[in-house]
C-alpha cells in the first residue's frame, strides 16, 4: 500500500473563440449537416486562430485550473502534457507552459499517446504522487489538431477539433486516482496516424501536408472492443459492479462509441458527459474538457465515482477510476 494517494484538486478547460459549424463544412467538402450528426453527434467545433499555439490553449486552460484550486503556480511541482500536435519539435509544450507560469525547476515533459494521452497523462501524475516525488501535479490535454487535418478529406475533416482542459492533481490521504489501466497494440498503426514526422517523409511536413489519415469503420470496431474490455478490467480490478459508478466521462471521438461504452456500463444516457456535439473529437484535450464541463455546470459532485476512458492512435487506450 502506498503512503500518499492522489485526488482531483480542480480543474479547468479553453477552448478557442472560433466556431465552425457543420454548414460551413458543407461547403468544403462533399458532406451534410444530416450526415455528421446521424454518423458522429458532432454539430460543431472550436478551431484555433492562425497565431494561436498548443500552449496557449495548454495555459489558458491550466490558468483556470489553478484559480479554481486557489493556489499559487509556484505550488506546482510537476508538469505534463499530453498532446499530439506540439507547439515545436522541441522543447516540449509542458516547457513552454512551465516558462509561461513563471515556474522553475519542477519537471515538466509531454505524453504522446494521442486520444489515450490524458489517462495516460493521469496515470503518469498520480504514479509521481504516489511515490512521493511530487505533491501537487498540473496535467494537461492540449490540441490544435485542426493544424494535421486535411480539410479537403471528408473521412477526418468533420471529426476534429482544437481545445484544452488540464486538472490539478495533488497528494490526498484517501485515493482519489483510485486506479488506471493502460494498453497499447502498435498492429494497428496504419489505421489511424499521421504517416509523415520529423525522420520520415519530412519533406511533406515541409510542405505542409502532415495531415491524419484513418480507416475510421476499422478504428470504429476496434474502439468499442478494446474500450469495453478496458471498462470490464477497470470494474473487476476495483471489485465493483457496474451500478457504483455515477459518471462516464468518455473520449469525445463519436457519439455512436460513446453510447455502445454507457450500454456496456448499463448507464443510461444522463449519467454520461457529452461534449463531442459542441467539441468535435479534441484528441487529449477531450476528456478533461468533459471533465471539466460536468465539473462547472454541477452534474459531478464530490465523493462520486467517475470512470474516465479513452482510445486513439497507436493504437493506444485505457481508462482511470476516480473518487471525486
Ligand atoms: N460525409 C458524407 N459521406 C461520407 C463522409 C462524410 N463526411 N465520410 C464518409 N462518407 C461516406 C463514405 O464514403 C461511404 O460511402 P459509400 O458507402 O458510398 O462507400 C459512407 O459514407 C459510409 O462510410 P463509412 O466509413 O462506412 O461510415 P461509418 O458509419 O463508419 O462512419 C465515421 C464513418 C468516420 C464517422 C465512423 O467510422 C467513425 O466515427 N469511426 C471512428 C473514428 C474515430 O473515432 N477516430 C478517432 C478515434 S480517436
Amino acid at each position: 500500500m502506498s503512503l500518499y494517494h492522489s485526488r482531483i484538486a480542480s480543474s479547468g478547460s479553453y477552448l478557442p473563440q472560433r466556431v465552425m459549424t457543420n454548414s460551413e463544412l458543407e461547403q468544403m467538402v462533399e458532406t451534410s449537416d444530416e450526415w455528421i450528426v446521424a454518423r458522429t453527434g458532432i454539430r460543431e467545433r472550436r478551431i484555433a486562430a492562425e497565431n494561436e499555439m498548443t500552449s496557449d490553449l495548454a495555459l489558458k486552460a491550466a490558468l483556470n485550473a489553478i484559480d479554481a484550486a486557489n493556489i499559487d503556480a509556484q505550488d506546482i511541482d510537476l508538469i505534463v502534457v499530453a498532446t499530439t500536435t506540439p507547439d515545436l519539435v522541441f522543447p516540449s509544450t509542458a516547457c513552454l507552459v512551465q516558462e509561461r507560469l513563471g515556474i522553475r525547476g519542477c519537471p515538466a515533459f509531454d505524453v504522446q499517446a494521442v486520444c489515450a494521452g490524458f489517462i495516460y497523462a493521469i496515470d503518469i501524475a498520480d504514479k509521481f504522487i504516489k511515490t512521493g516525488t511530487a505533491t501537487k501535479a498540473l496535467v494537461i490535454g492540449a490540441e490544435t489538431f485542426s493544424r494535421i487535418i486535411d480539410w479537403q478529406d471528408r473521412n477526418t475533416c468533420i471529426l476534429f477539433g482544437d481545445g484544452a482542459g488540464a486538472v490539478i492533481l495533488e497528494r490526498s490521504s484517501e485515493p482519489g486516482v483510485v486506479s488506471s489501466i493502460l494498453h497499447a497494440d502498435g498492429r494497428y498503426a496504419d489505421l489511424l496516424c499521421v504517416p509523415v514526422g520529423v525522420s520520415s517523409n519530412y519533406q511533406k511536413v515541409v510542405q505542409g501536408e502532415a495531415y491524419t489519415t484513418m480507416q475510421g469503420s476499422e478504428v470504429f470496431k476496434v474502439a468499442v472492443k478494446k474500450l469495453g474490455e478496458s471498462i470490464d478490467e477497470i470494474i473487476v480490478q476495483n471489485q465493483l459492479v457496474y451500478d457504483d459508478i455515477d459518471w462516464m466521462v468518455p473520449h469525445q471521438a463519436n457519439i455512436r462509441i460513446i453510447s455502445a461504452m454507457a450500454k456496456k456500463l448499463k448507464l443510461p444516457m444522463e449519467r454520461v458527459i457529452v461534449t463531442v456535439d459542441t467539441h468535435g473529437n479534441t484528441s487529449a484535450a477531450s476528456i478533461p474538457l468533459a471533465l471539466d464541463t460536468g465539473i462547472r455546470d454541477g452534474r459531478i459532485k464530490r465523493g462520486q465515482k467517475l470512470i474516465l476512458e479513452g482510445f486513439g492512435g497507436g493504437f493506444a487506450w485505457g481508462g482511470t477510476l476516480i473518487n471525486y
